[in-house]
């Protein structure tokens, strides 16, 4: 039987909406909106079209937002001074340093000064502490709506083998401490795994978060796993995800679409965790 289609848009849509009322509530209450910064430097397409999105996500659901578009060749020392500005500024809630950027900026830097209450991204360090500890504040977004589509999907995580391909800390490494804290058995390969397949079969759940088109194809699926897509590639006009969609969900018990899954609701845990980090500054810990 052909698997059940985790529909990213509409689940991110009734979030966003559920978020829209939460939003409203604190802007009357503390008569200030939350407030979302996001750095691009540079003209990556890809990264204006994420920041340009994020941007009307944020005015739908009553977040304020602002932008800071800076040229491709802008020093690290620059980057540094806006995000002191923005750390000290107390109309801004969030602070988002959009990825990838130009060789000169060292990512790791630029999120090691940022405020971790202001840390939208989950990224700083001690963010990603508190999680490896087993007490998230702000989380990575993009883990966090995997998550919340395993969860819609009403699979049982405790106790389920969830294997995830790829490491990287934006998605691969905090899925796997969510998974973990959620009692999950965790396997975390990646592009020096010896025979991947052997792995991924045994998945109930299967996160591909490996950044190379469908890489997940079907004879490496559990029959009835749940297997979410993180990448996306273009081919061609195309665009797909690292599993090979229209093989896998003949095998799976339910499949995130490739677009429509995770993408959106990435978008729906920045707004969260927007206002999350609003509620964090203006009313104590997270
Ligand atoms: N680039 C692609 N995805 C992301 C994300 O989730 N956060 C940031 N900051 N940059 C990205």
């Amino acid at each position: 039987m052909a698997a059940r289609i985790l529909d990213g848009t509409t689940l991110a849509r009734a979030r966003r909406e559920r978020l829209a009322a939460e939003v409203a509530e604190f802007t009357r209450r503390h008569g200030v909106a939350p407030c979302l910064a996001a750095i691009l430097v540079g003209d990556n397409p890809a990264s204006r079209s994420y920041v340009e999105s994020k941007a009307r996500a944020c005015a739908r659901a009553g977040i304020r937002s602002e932008t800071f578009h800076l040229a491709a060749d802008t020093p690290a020392t620059d980057v540094l001074a806006l995000v002191e500005e923005l750390n000290a500024r107390s109309d801004v809630h969030g602070i988002l340093p959009q990825l990838p950027m130009p060789p000169q900026i060292d990512p790791d830097v630029v999120f090691g000064r940022l405020r971790p209450d202001k840390d939208v991204d989950g990224l700083t360090p001690a963010n990603m502490g508190h999680l490896a500890l087993g007490h998230p504040r702000l989380a990575p977004c993009t883990p966090l709506g995997i998550l919340a589509l395993i969860d819609a999907a009403g699979v049982e995580i405790s106790g389920s083998e969830a294997v995830i391909v790829g490491r990287s800390n934006i998605v691969g490494k905090p899925t796997a401490l969510l998974l973990l804290l959620r009692h999950a058995t965790v396997t975390l390969c990646h592009s020096r795994t010896a025979d991947l397949a052997a792995h991924t079969r045994r998945a109930d759940i299967l996160v591909a978060a490996i950044g190379r088109a469908r890489t997940i194809r079907r004879e490496m699926v559990k029959p009835g796993a749940v297997v979410i897509d993180v990448g996306i590639s273009r081919i061609g006009g195309a665009i797909v995800g690292d599993v090979d969609f229209e093989a896998v969900r003949e095998v799976a018990g339910a499949i995130t679409p490739m677009p429509g899954g995770t993408g959106p609701m990435t978008i729906a845990m920045l707004l969260e965790n927007t206002l999350a980090a609003a509620r964090w500054q203006l009313e104590g810990a997270a």
